[in-house]
């Protein structure tokens, strides 16, 4: 049976793992429709105002769920961190304070994610907002997607795996 706080100690873990996985994923699966063969960029361009609508709200809900676990289950261990689980033989705090502080970086570094929202959700309206069918006639949504893609890159780089990486090393300097 394991110890009971292992299970808060490793679920900004398993959130940030999730959230991060997203966003490689995100990127594996829309890549293709910023820079589609020639031959395919016109029925591209119609298609993705009916396939970001469908994902769209599932996208949403994953992101709130994924980023607000990362984040409120890491403040959750930074407010509890004593109690060690002496898995390293040691049994001082150091290496807990050590592991808040990390906890703390893997926060700011997963809040940092939702500064992008202005830009993803401009973007994300380029290529689905039917209200702006008009305004945006003959835009080339395939264009939207492409930027779309590349600021998700930067946000990845910037706020998801950072926030991965600490709340990782939160999470094993926890365990001593
Ligand atoms: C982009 O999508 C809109 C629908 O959202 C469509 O009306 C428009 O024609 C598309 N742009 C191109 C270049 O096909």
């Amino acid at each position: 049976m394991p110890h009971p706080l292992i299970l808060l100690r490793i679920a900004p873990l398993l959130s940030s793992t999730a959230a991060v996985s997203m966003t490689l994923c995100e990127d594996v699966f829309l890549r293709p429709f910023g820079a589609p063969h020639p031959t395919l960029r016109k029925p591209a361009n119609r298609l993705l105002l009916a396939h970001v609508n469908a994902f769209k709200p599932y996208a949403m809900a994953m992101t709130a769920t994924f980023y607000f676990s990362a984040i409120g289950t890491a403040v959750v261990n930074i407010k509890f961190r004593d109690g060690g689980l002496g898995l390293s033989g040691t049994s001082t705090a150091a290496p807990r304070n050590l592991s808040a502080v990390f906890y703390l970086a893997g926060v700011v570094f997963n809040a940092l994610h939702f500064a992008f929202a202005p830009r993803d959700l401009a973007l994300l309206d380029i290529v689905a907002d039917e209200d702006r069918v008009d305004a945006d006639k003959g835009k080339d949504n395939c264009t939207a997607m492409a930027s779309w893609v590349s600021l998700n890159v930067s946000r990845g780089l910037l706020a998801d795996f950072p926030g991965f990486v600490c709340t990782f090393a939160g999470f094993l300097l926890s365990l001593s």
